[in-house]
């Protein structure tokens, strides 16, 4: 019983000095040169992007394919896994001014309903942002209005970012199953 009051008592005494160098006030120099040698600017932006993003599965342009089949008889396609380099534009319309490309894959994840495990790349080829990358992980179930979906990362102008992307479809064929999805994101990066 003394020991372990002896020893906590000891810790208390010990821990304000051991968190000081972690919870002090951020030293302004260090965190300066920090920011010099990984490139990078002290002041934090968020920018909001936002594009139409174009799936082709059918047809010879296909820019999406299918690389798992679903289980049999899953009515949510459960288990089928897509890759893709999908066309991103400014406008809904595919021969708008492309802007990038969407890499990655889309992999049926719900037994319920159409529910996507989005994981993509969005690799930037326009003006400023050409060859930056925001890096999208998150659920996407294509039938709802809205989805949202974390931004998890970034590169070049988008080093150590943060955000979310919202999708809404804004055109889809039923029948080939092409569809056009509008993309706002914003994303807080340096
Ligand atoms: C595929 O793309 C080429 C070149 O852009 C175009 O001429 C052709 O019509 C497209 N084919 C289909 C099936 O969409
Ligand atoms: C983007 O960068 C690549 C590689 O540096 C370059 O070849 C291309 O012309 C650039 N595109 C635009 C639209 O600036």
């Amino acid at each position: 019983m003394a020991t372990a009051a002896a020893i906590s008592s000891l810790l208390l005494l010990l821990l304000p000095s051991l968190f000081i160098p972690i919870c002090g006030l951020p030293d302004a120099k260090t965190e300066a040169q920090f920011a010099k040698r990984a490139h990078m600017k002290l002041k934090q932006k968020v920018s909001h992007l936002h594009f139409y993003f174009h799936d082709v599965v059918s047809g010879r342009n296909a820019t999406a394919v299918r690389v798992t089949d679903p289980v049999t008889d899953s009515p949510s396609a459960f288990g089928m896994i897509t890759m893709m380099d999908d066309l991103l534009t400014l406008g809904p319309e595919p021969t708008s001014r492309p802007v990038g490309r969407a890499q990655g894959m889309y992999a049926s994840a719900s037994q319920q309903e159409l529910g996507f495990l989005m994981a993509m790349n969005l690799v930037f080829t326009e003006g400023k942002y050409n060859g930056s990358v925001l890096t999208v992980l998150g659920r996407n179930p294509p039938f709802h209005q809205v989805r949202e979906m974390p931004v998890v990362g970034g590169s070049g102008l988008f080093r150590f970012a943060r955000g979310f992307a919202q999708a809404q479809t804004h055109w889809l064929d039923m029948k080939s199953g092409d569809a056009v999805v509008e993309y706002s994101v914003y994303a807080m990066h340096y």
